[in-house]
């Protein structure tokens, strides 16, 4: 965090450090920053040259030789300049590249429960945004600010070295404007930082109101979220113009502490050439410029810090996640090859949030090429059991085996290779269906994919679309239903052949055509495979092989059909509510 004199000198380290193994690059770019002070600060002393030596004494040949070099320096300037913003931009981007890229990476490999607590628009802002900011450390930050700094220390040298007595005078105003300087920094910090407040507070509300558009419409919320809407930006507008009235302030402050010192000059300067003879009029043409030099630097300072607070804002945010270890343990070494499909729940408790148990002593087993049909009410902690079976959470207690083997002792990418899962919600990327199938496995071919989608049935469903297999589906997959989206989920667990499948069915109502398209893929797809299947449709459940009813988060009956109505317990009442009364 930052302390007092608002650094975070650590944050900055690392920062640094990222952009220093980009060795040539920066040892190049702090080369170029020196000797771009150094220049930069040369100028007026040339022309004082210029002046004194050659036009003073009427050399003109000298003084055309001597300008044609003043204009070599002048093109050198403009060259290191170019190449200070140039270089220092790729190190910026260099930086934020490699930072953006492990953060994705570390994101991308963190557990579930770090998402179910975590909003996504944080993590989108601390991979874009924030990293952004990262670079104006190295932009408008550090170089610049090194640069300033230099040059300040150079031209108050030169001016000393020049003369000493109009250089003290002139020095007396510096701390005045370091107290301007300082005051105008506080001041903006302050202001920048309720800005960017406001920016945040408008995108999410933005972000959330697009989400949420068909609730918006709905409910005709459209003329209050709009009031809403302009009040957050009147006052983002406020905030802008209070940045822009402290900047439109700083300038002339400046300008007149400038002017005042040029005034002393003027006065001190010219009664020094006019009476004591020790100050030539080139000296004062060149303190003149020197003076301008000063004030420049100046007012970019306030500004630079800010960038570089900035930056370290968004730096301390971006290394907290990455200092972050959400990822799942992983020690598991065991390897399964060919599973058989033996799938064993032992005693397992299990709670998303500690202190409130979801699944509450589950038992079951099934055996290889079995259908397991899962059965009970809405929140009973179906899903939940997928979600333990390919370990997206793992247990409080109990265990969990294939084939024998506790799912914690085999290594996580392994035992998902073997598990293949259709979720009750189904997610499309922004890609078309195709590459939605095969999640960018280059091995599995067109052929393969469409030969499986004519086995279990939903070809000349997708054919059907206005460009078949090449069809775009929008964000999220808005543009198909959730039946379809099902279908095409259905066909990506087929092509990637998993020995254990797991099937969430989807619970929403669906057309009977999609209807008997996705009973028939079911049928279809846990042929001869060890399968779970959440089951919420009647046809899918008769045909198990055996139905656990779960209650309370865990197993209260189980059988087959014929036997759990035989019973006449949970089971048939739930037959009777859910399947017999409706259209089911
Ligand atoms: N990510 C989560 N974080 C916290 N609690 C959760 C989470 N997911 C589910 N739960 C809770 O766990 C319980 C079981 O949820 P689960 O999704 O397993 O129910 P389900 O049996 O699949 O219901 P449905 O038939 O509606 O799909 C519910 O009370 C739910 O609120
Ligand atoms: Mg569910």
């Amino acid at each position: 965090m930052s302390n007092s004199s608002g650094f975070d000198y650590s944050g900055l380290k690392r920062v640094l450090k990222i952009g220093m193994s980009y060795r040539f690059l920066f040892v190049s770019v702090i080369i170029i920053a020196i000797l771009s002070a150094a220049v930069s600060t040369w100028r007026p002393y040339l022309i004082k040259e210029a002046i004194d030596g050659y036009i003073l004494n009427h050399d003109l040949p000298g003084l055309f030789l001597f300008i044609i070099f003043i204009c070599f320096i002048l093109l050198l300037e403009v060259l290191l300049s170019f190449l200070l913003i140039f270089l220092s931009n790729k190190m910026a981007q260099k930086v934020i590249r490699f930072l953006r890229v492990k953060l994705f990476n570390h994101i991308i490999n963190f557990k579930l429960s770090y998402f179910d607590r975590t909003p996504n628009g944080i993590l989108v802002t601390r991979s874009v945004s924030d990293i952004e900011t990262i670079a104006e450390i190295f932009n408008n930050g550090i170089l610049t600010l090194m640069v300033n700094t230099l040059q300040i220390i150079l031209i108050i040298s030169v001016m000393y070295y020049m003369n000493w007595m109009v250089a003290s005078i002139i020095i007396v105003i510096l701390p005045l404007m370091v107290v301007i300087t300082k005051l105008f920094q506080r001041v903006l910090k302050k202001v920048y930082q309720a800005e960017r407040n406001l920016t945040a507070k408008l995108n999410s509300f933005v972000q959330e109101r697009l989400t949420g558009m068909t609730i918006v419409q709905l409910f005709n919320r459209q003329k209050k979220e709009f009031e809403s809407f302009k009040l957050i930006n009147a006052e983002l507008r406020d905030a802008f113009l209070k940045t822009n009235v402290y900047f439109a302030l700083l300038f002339p402050v400046v300008d007149v502490v400038s002017a005042l010192a040029i005034g002393m000059l003027l006065w001190f300067g010219g009664l020094r050439t006019a009476v004591h003879g020790d100050v030539s009029v080139g000296d004062v043409i060149a303190f003149i410029s020197y003076i301008t030099m000063l004030t420049q630097p100046m007012r970019q300072i306030a500004d630079r810090f800010n960038s570089i607070q900035r930056g370290l804002i968004g730096a301390d945010r971006v290394f907290k996640i990455l200092d972050q270890d959400e990822t799942l343990p992983n020690k598991g070494t065991d390897r399964l090859e060919n599973v058989r499909g033996n799938i064993e729940f032992k005693d397992v408790y299990f709670s998303y949030v500690k202190g409130n148990p979801v699944i509450k002593g589950l038992s079951f087993h099934s055996k290889p090429g079995q259908t397991i049909a899962i059965v009970g009410a809405t929140g009973a902690g179906k899903s939940t059991v997928i979600n333990l079976l390919s370990r997206f959470y793992d247990i409080d207690s109990g265990d969990i085996l294939i084939d024998g083997k506790s799912i914690y002792s085999i290594e996580l990418t392994n035992l998902r290779k073997h598990i293949a899962v259709v979720l009750q919600d189904v997610f499309l990327f922004n890609d078309t269906i195709y590459e939605n199938i095969i999640l960018g496995n280059t091995q599995i071919s067109r052929e393969t994919v469409i030969s499986a989608a004519k086995e279990i049935g939903i070809h000349d469903f997708i054919t059907s679309l206005p460009k078949g297999y090449d069809t775009e589906v929008n964000e999220r997959g808005a543009s198909l239903s959730v039946g379809q989206r099902q279908l095409i989920s259905f066909l990506r667990a087929y092509v990637y052949n998993p020995q254990i499948l797991v099937l969430d069915e989807a619970t929403s109502s669906i057309d009977t055509a999609s209807e008997i398209l996705i009973q028939n893929a079911t049928e279809k797809i846990t042929e001869g495979r060890s399968s779970i299947v959440i089951a919420h449709r009647l046809s899918t459940i008769q045909q198990a092989d055996q139905i656990l009813v779960m209650e309370d988060g865990k197993v209260v009956e189980s059988g087959t059909h014929h036997e759990l109505i035989e019973k006449g317990g949970y089971y048939q009442k739930l037959y009777e509510v859910q399947f017999q009364s409706g259209d089911n």
